[in-house]
């Protein structure tokens, strides 16, 4: 295990450019077993999630080769229906094969996901539209496999009971082989779902965004292949743009992302940030004098995303006042907070007054436990200070190199491999606009 040591406090300035968007990557290499067709899609980072996904396929048969940053699909060696329990445990997006595999061979096997540690993140709306398609499933809890069989899919009325980003991609990647007509309801509107659509509709996949959350997919006999470039990271985007506030340095992003980033930039500019948006896909992030404090509750698209709640809580320990931020989308997400605390930061947690947590929370209630917050407070400006501190989820780390890159000193960032699960080569391009970052080799 490596670790980075970072030695903060200067600006990051220069330009950047992002990378090609995870959660879109991850998911055509599924859509992928929609076809015996050669498929090449460009854009692909090389993060460790996309070389786990990569294994998924080859313990299921299906062979790729990774160039730069394309991804040829085009090898397929027989057609297992089961996805091995050490390499599907490793992501959350292995389970969702289980609805190419059902439309193509009637049977798969998946085991529970995995993915970062953000709370219970179960499956149970995705098992639950399945089962509405035609699907008999079973979960067997003592080898933690998902059991499924379908002698057909066939179209269906999906209602979601709440957003579901991967759930509402599933159903898709289920439902573009299915016979008849699938309507989901209450679909997800994360671009992100959009990207992957438009991807499907290349391989001749028939699906419409009719509203803003209804999907309408017509199941077709065959999908073919395709080429297509993927979008960009918002995430990423997100991140460069705090580095930018949080060390007073200037930061302009190539490839930056249009769609999906309008919650982010309008908090970023109420908090007194400037993102200057160029027509040729490149926008430019700093800020004014001082930074202002926010109060930002996140939700599913079109709301402010809850992965940028972590290093917005970085910025917001420079503001001048106190800000609040309430996480509705994941009942535990908050782990960051233990580490900034080492650093100085004056958070605490508190229990928001909610009318209707049903309504508002997107993760199932009975997953909450003792422990678990949903809002942090967060007391501004603190002058940062180094710290040893611990990485637990990937954009817990993101969050901790944001804090260290802005605090006095030598921090030490232990478990830097869930930084690498979303962020190509990140240490080298912080360098490249100025950071002082270094990896050692993990002595502990
Ligand atoms: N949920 C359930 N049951 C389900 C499905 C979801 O209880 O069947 C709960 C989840 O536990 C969570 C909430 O509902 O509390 C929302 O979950 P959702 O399904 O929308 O999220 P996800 O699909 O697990 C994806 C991204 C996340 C991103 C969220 C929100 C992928 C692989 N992951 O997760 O990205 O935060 O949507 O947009 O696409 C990341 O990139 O690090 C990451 C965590």
């Amino acid at each position: 295990m490596d670790a980075f040591i970072i030695d903060g406090g200067t600006p990051l300035s220069g330009e950047i450019t992002n990378s090609g968007a995870k959660n879109v990557a991850l998911k055509t290499f599924v859509a992928s077993l929609l076809t015996d067709d050669a498929i090449r899609i460009h854009n692909i980072p090389r993060i460790t999630d996309v070389f786990y996904m990569l294994e998924v396929l080859e313990s299921i048969g299906i062979r790729s080769q990774f160039k730069d940053h394309t991804v040829d699909i085009d090898k397929r060696n027989g057609s297992s229906t089961t996805v091995p329990l050490d390499v599907g445990a490793r992501l959350r997006t292995s389970s969702m094969v289980i609805g190419p595999m059902l439309a193509r061979y009637g049977e798969a096997q998946i085991p529970n996901p995995g993915g970062c540690r953000i709370g219970a993140r179960p499956i149970d709306r995705h098992i639950a539209a399945l089962r509405s398609m035609g699907a008999h499933i079973t979960y067997n809890s003592r080898d933690g496999f998902y059991h499924a069989k379908a002698k057909i899919l066939h179209g269906t009325h999906v209602l979601f009971p709440k957003n579901t980003h991967t759930g509402t991609e599933t159903i898709i990647l289920a439902a573009v082989l299915a016979q008849g007509t699938t309507v989901i309801e209450n679909a997800a509107q994360e671009v992100e779902v959009d990207d992957l659509i438009r991807f499907l509709v290349t391989m001749g996949a028939k699906i419409q965004r009719t509203n803003e959350r209804t999907i309408v997919i017509e199941g077709v006999k065959k999908l073919y292949g395709t080429e297509y470039t993927i979008m960009s990271d918002r995430n990423e985007e997100v991140t460069f743009a705090i580095a930018a506030a949080v060390t007073h340095g200037d930061i302009t992003v190539n490839k930056s992302q249009k769609t999906g980033l309008d919650a982010f930039r309008d908090a970023f500019r109420n908090a007194g940030g400037i993102a200057d948006e160029r027509d040729d896909d490149v926008t430019r992030y700093r800020v004014g004098k001082k930074v202002r404090p926010t109060d930002v509750v996140t939700g599913p698209h079109p709301g402010f995303m809850t992965d940028w709640q972590a290093p917005w809580a970085v910025l917001m320990t420079q503001a001048h006042g106190v800000s609040t931020i309430h996480e509705t989308v994941f009942e535990s997400r908050f782990s960051y907070v233990r580490e900034l605390l080492k650093m100085g930061a004056n958070i605490t947690f508190f229990e928001p007054d909610v009318d209707n947590p049903q309504s508002l929370y997107n993760f199932n209630l009975s997953d909450k436990k003792r422990g678990d917050h949903q809002a942090i407070r967060i007391e501004g400006p603190r002058t940062l200070h180094n710290a040893v501190v611990v990485i637990d989820d990937l954009r817990a780390g993101a969050t901790l190199i944001l804090a260290a890159l802005c605090a006095t000193g030598e921090s030490y960032i232990y478990g830097i491999e869930q930084v690498e699960r979303g962020y190509e080569n990140i240490e080298v391009r912080l360098g490249a606009l100025g950071a002082r970052i270094r990896r050692i080799k993990d002595e502990i």
